[in-house]
């Protein structure tokens, strides 16, 4: 069998920082578990910018298309604030997310245990929390048309975006949810401006159906994304799985994130439809972003991106026995008392991006032997 292709995109700020730790993982696996990835490195984001023209370049994105999966570090910094929309930072990642077609997001956000202490929420609210995110990630508003900006008149200008879904949009990520959700607790918060907006109605509508037809066996409730965002401050753990669109997925899954401690904890999954020969496309990222303010500081917290590669082993490679084992490394490593600056109470050790990488190796090999 052939290995298999990952594109390595680490970006700006501290995506070099993560990364690196990722690849000294991925190089301890195929030293010891004789797992074997061809990997290629570009540059993207504001770096590709400055370096090729473009935010991503048509051969990077080539190259993204013909892998079996991307693994994404971090775009964006101040530097490239005043560039043309096209060319941001920023655009790189909507693109990849378009053309690859990645339209499922799944961002869990789980509290370990041993990081608890560090949510700002009381432990009561957060201890054992464990919810899934399904964020739509190909339509609404992120890329709807008309958008744009409009002279009315000599002293008025208008500015346009516009949300939009269609049936199959909508039915294709309902699906994923209530397809994971049966690997969960079985329960679906779908969430919506049903009150308002006439694509919330519509979400609702068809989230609805599906479930009446095929789902049925899976607890579904509907939600206003302005309440979800109060529940998910109030009692989060009343959630499991929550679907949504492209915007409020955005923000709710920063609230979520901020439940387990830190943006520097999560890693997420963008999936695209799974084919005929059984494959899809698919992109792993952290939620942080490219943190300028700490980049090249050694302060980062490699976690996300290291449980973003867990979950390429998982979701694309079916490796579940080596994601489940870096997992549980990145567990232990918390339990150790290790703690990156973001996620320390001020009692904890304070560790570097890297001693905590090395850190990660370290319970690696101890708990395989190896
Ligand atoms: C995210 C980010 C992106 C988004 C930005 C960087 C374009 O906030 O992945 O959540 O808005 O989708
Ligand atoms: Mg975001």
């Amino acid at each position: 069998m052939s290995n298999k292709k990952i594109l390595v995109l680490p970006g700006d700020g501290i995506g070099n920082e993560v990364m690196y730790e990722v690849l000294n993982i991925i190089d301890w696996l195929s030293k010891t578990r004789s797992i074997s990835f061809d990997i290629s490195e570009r540059l993207v984001g504001g770096t590709a910018y400055d370096k090729e023209g473009d935010s991503i370049s048509d051969k990077t994105m080539q190259e993204a298309l013909e892998s079996d999966a991307v693994l994404f570090g971090a775009v964006g910094g101040p530097q490239w604030e005043n560039v043309e929309r096209e060319k941001r930072p920023e655009a790189a990642l909507l693109r990849l997310r378009k053309e690859l077609d990645l339209f499922a997001n799944l961002r869990p956000a789980v509290v370990f245990d041993a990081l608890a202490e560090s949510s700002p929420l009381k432990l009561k609210i957060v201890k054992g929390l464990d919810i899934l995110i399904i964020r739509e990630l190909t339509s609404g508003v992120y890329f709807g048309q008309p958008r744009g900006v409009s002279q009315i008149d000599d002293n008025e200008e208008k500015a346009v975006d516009t949300q939009s879904y269609t049936t199959s949009e909508v039915s294709r990520i309902t699906r994923v949810a209530f397809d994971l959700a049966r690997l969960r607790n079985n329960k679906v918060t779908s969430v919506e401006k049903s009150n308002v907006m006439e694509t919330g109605m519509f979400w609702k509508n068809i989230v609805s159906n599906l479930h009446l037809n095929q789902f049925q066996d899976v607890e579904l409730h509907h939600m206003l994304a302005d309440n979800c965002a109060m529940q998910l401050v109030r009692n989060p753990k009343q959630f499991d799985v929550i679907l949504t669109d492209n915007l409020f997925g955005d923000l709710l899954s920063d609230i979520a994130a901020m439940l387990t401690g830190s943006l520097g904890m999560l890693p997420s999954a963008s999936l695209g439809p799974l084919t005929e020969s059984g494959s899809r496309s698919a992109m792993y990222e952290p939620v942080h972003g490219s943190a300028p303010d700490i980049a090249g500081q050694g302060k980062a917290n490699p976690l996300a991106m290291i449980m973003s590669f867990a979950m390429m082993l998982k979701y694309s490679f079916n490796m579940v026995e080596d994601s489940n084992l870096i997992e549980k490394a990145v567990q232990s490593v918390l339990s150790l008392g290790l703690r990156t600056h973001d996620i320390s109470d001020g009692t904890n050790k304070v560790v570097s991006t890297h001693e905590m990488g090395k850190a990660v190796i370290d319970e690696l090999k101890k708990i395989t032997g190896n």
